[in-house]
């Protein structure tokens, strides 16, 4: 059976652990620093098993020990941004939580695949990656899935569909930089901007670019969970079933789109060696102004981090 590290048994961690048992995918392990935490949640998630009917099994630890061996990673360690708190100042603050987890969780499972979940998520993912030493292919981050389903969502709201008639894609940085893409937006396969006014798709657009804001003010307190776990959970399958799915993930891009040597949002092929392909689309002139406009900023703040 394949086994999955959960690191941070926050919300965001919790849920994952919940989702991927729910699911069958693989047994768990959840960790945290915080004593008894993980524990206390690992014993009500396996007593759920006999109702939800899973057989995987679930762990939950303070020692790295028990992180042996996993196939995937997934690290949602670290503190969401709270009041007065800028961008940077959580920035160095989960950069130094992601780099001490990063290097316990590398040595005990080498051959893991990371998806990183904690903010400030493209500059995380790098960091990751360096501390890790792993193939940039091994190194992923989650957003684009989060982004693309929170489009998707909001797009069913205002036409009155299914949410299952509806396609959307976002592209670029997790926030403001975020690049929701006008062409792969559609409905019953009709193009979107065929459906409703140039107002309206930028209200939608708009929308989805402050999503996770929106439930933070609306919250008081912490951020989103159940759509973030549900998106790790599908990039979780991807990997360990080896499905070979096109998602939007924050992968490391050399060359495509004319962007090289960062972690950004873009559409890529995910299976057992994690990013098998960077999938590029064409984009419009703007888009890819937009793209580029992004790399740029995420590559300035990792440049901030000082590794
Ligand atoms: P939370 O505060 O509920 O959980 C964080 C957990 O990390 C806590 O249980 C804490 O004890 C643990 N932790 C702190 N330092 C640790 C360490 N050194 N080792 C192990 N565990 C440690 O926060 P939540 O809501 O679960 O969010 C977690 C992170 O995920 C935040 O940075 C948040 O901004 C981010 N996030 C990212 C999303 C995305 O789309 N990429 C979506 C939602 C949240
Ligand atoms: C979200 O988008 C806070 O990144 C988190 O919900």
């Amino acid at each position: 059976m394949a086994k999955v590290t959960v690191v941070g048994a926050g919300f965001v961690g919790s849920t994952t652990a919940m989702r991927i048992l729910q699911r069958g995918l693989a047994d768990v392990c959840l960790i945290d620093v915080v004593e008894g935490l993980p524990q206390g949640l690992a014993l009500d998630l396996a007593q759920s098993g006999p109702i939800e009917r899973f057989e995987v099994s679930i762990t939950g630890t303070n020692d790295y020990k028990d992180t042996a061996g996993s196939h995937v990673v997934v690290i949602t360690a670290g503190f969401p941004r709270g009041p007065g708190m800028s961008r940077m100042d959580l920035l160095t603050k989960n950069a130094a939580v992601v780099s001490e987890v990063t290097r316990r969780i590398a040595e005990g499972s080498p051959g893991a695949s990371i998806i990183m979940v904690t903010n400030p998520l493209d500059e995380m993912t790098y960091l990751a990656s360096e501390v890790s030493g792993f193939p940039r292919s091994r190194v992923m981050g989650m957003a684009g899935i989060l982004d693309s389903a929170r489009l998707a969502a909001f797009i069913a709201t205002e036409l009155k569909v299914s949410p299952l008639s509806v396609e959307a894609m976002t592209l670029g940085s997790h926030g403001e930089q975020m690049v929701p893409l006008a062409r792969q937006a559609t409905v019953d396969g009709k193009p979107l901007a065929d459906l409703v006014d140039a107002a309206a798709l930028e209200r939608l657009f708009k929308r989805t670019q402050s999503a996770g804001a929106e439930i933070v003010g609306l919250l008081k307190k912490g951020s989103a969970y159940y759509a973030p776990s549900s998106a790790v959970a599908r990039m979780t399958n991807a990997i360990l079933g080896d499905t070979k799915e096109v998602l939007p993930v924050s992968a490391w891009v050399s060359g495509e789109f004319g962007i090289s040597d960062v972690y950004l949002g873009v559409p890529a092929r995910l299976g057992r060696r994690g990013v098998e392909e960077i999938v590029t689309l064409e984009l419009d002139g703007a888009e890819l102004e937009q793209l580029q406009i992004a790399a740029s900023a995420i590559k300035s703040r990792c440049a901030d981090l000082r590794l």
